[in-house]
């Protein structure tokens, strides 16, 4: 059972992790660091910038890139990811995919699971009731959990909602494994932790999920501050990336940013390539290298320059794409 979670915890672990000092120079290379892989169609070119700099990746669906998919994991691991409930009950597809994966030889050892569950489809969430969620759970994660994978919990979003949504998942999920006399809990390994706003209230944020699952690492797999200015989004990035560095329950994180400045839903200057696909200060700096001077809005835009042909079909999927990556 989850308990309520008190103001005061929440502050003294605030207050635990806050950071001390950040480094001018931007943090360094870290080895939890990984690509939350939007691509766009018009750029598929620059989906070759990320890897092997970043160690892990994740594409919100069960299968890897096909441009991707002879990277050994050792050098860049896939992390499946059961974005929503199947449409059918009692639909195991993502089971039978992902072990079908390991037999063709993918060292799959990381699952993740629902995005933004507790938000609409407008906003690019999965939008479904805990109820429904813990029972997709029960079909299509804990098989995954019981062959020895590690699971990480929904990803809501930052919002009030996101913890007691999970706090039903976890309670109405347990309810379905456990039968009349033999109580049993739905176990996983980490919590997802999603945020768009700024350092305060993404390390009070983390303080929140401390304090509701105690001793369970994290993996923050979506972060940004969205629509500030630059100066701001550099800082933010500083600080914030310094911070999950030098905490031990901090396992991985993934910048929402690996796009072009001028499709950002983010705000320009969150993006990692500027406007012509160059990498930003924040781009360099998140794969470990020296800043680049150059800026989000820097270049000519591929609508701008006129070069984007797109058929009305691929133009539709890219709408649903879209929607994949909504802001909450
Ligand atoms: C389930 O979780 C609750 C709350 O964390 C705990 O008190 C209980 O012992 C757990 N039950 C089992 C069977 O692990
Ligand atoms: C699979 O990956 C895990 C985690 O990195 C590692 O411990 C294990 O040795 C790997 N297994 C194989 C067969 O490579
Ligand atoms: C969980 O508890 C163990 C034992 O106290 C500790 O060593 C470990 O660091 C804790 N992990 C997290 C994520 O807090
Ligand atoms: C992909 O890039 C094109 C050209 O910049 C842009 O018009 C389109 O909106 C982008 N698609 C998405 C899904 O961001």
């Amino acid at each position: 059972m989850l308990h309520q979670v008190s103001p005061t915890a929440v502050l003294a672990v605030a207050a635990m992790i806050l950071p001390s000092i950040v480094s001018a120079d931007g943090p360094l290379a870290s080895s939890k660091r990984g690509l939350c892989f939007t691509p766009n169609e018009t750029t598929r070119a620059d989906d070759s910038i990320w890897p092997p700099a970043l160690s892990w990746y994740y594409n919100y669906k069960p299968l890897p890139e096909p441009k991707y998919k002879d990277i050994p994991q050792s050098e860049f691991e896939f992390v499946p990811m059961l974005w929503g409930a199947p449409e059918t009950k009692g639909d195991t597809s993502f089971v039978t995919t992902v072990k079908d994966l390991i037999k063709s030889g993918v060292n799959i050892t990381n699952v993740l699971s629902f995005n933004e569950p507790d938000a609409p489809y407008a906003w690019g969430g999965s939008y479904l009731d805990p109820v429904t969620a813990a029972q997709a759970w029960v079909d299509n994660i804990k098989p995954l959990s019981d062959m020895g994978l590690r699971v990480g919990l929904p990803a809501c979003t930052g919002g009030r909602d996101g913890l007691p949504w999970l706090e039903t998942f976890v309670r109405e999920c347990s309810a379905l494994v456990s039968t009349g006399n033999k109580k049993e809990n739905c176990t996983f390994d980490f919590v997802t932790i999603h945020w768009y706003g700024n350092f305060d209230g993404l390390a009070s944020h983390m303080g929140q999920y401390a304090a509701a699952f105690p001793n369970k690492t994290m993996w923050i797999t979506e972060y940004n501050l969205a629509g500030a200015s630059l100066e701001e989004t550099q800082a933010f990035y500083k600080i914030s990336a310094e911070y999950f560095d030098r905490l031990d329950f901090v396992e991985r994180y993934s910048l929402f940013g690996a796009f072009r400045s001028d499709v950002s839903n983010v705000g320009p200057n969150a993006a990692m390539l500027s406007n012509d696909g160059r990498l930003t200060d924040i781009g360099a700096w998140y794969l470990g290298r020296e800043g680049t001077g150059v800026k989000p809005t820097d270049g000519k835009s591929v609508s701008v320059a006129g070069r984007q042909v797109m058929p009305t079909v691929s133009a539709a999927i890219l709408g649903a794409v879209a929607i994949a990556w909504g802001l909450f």
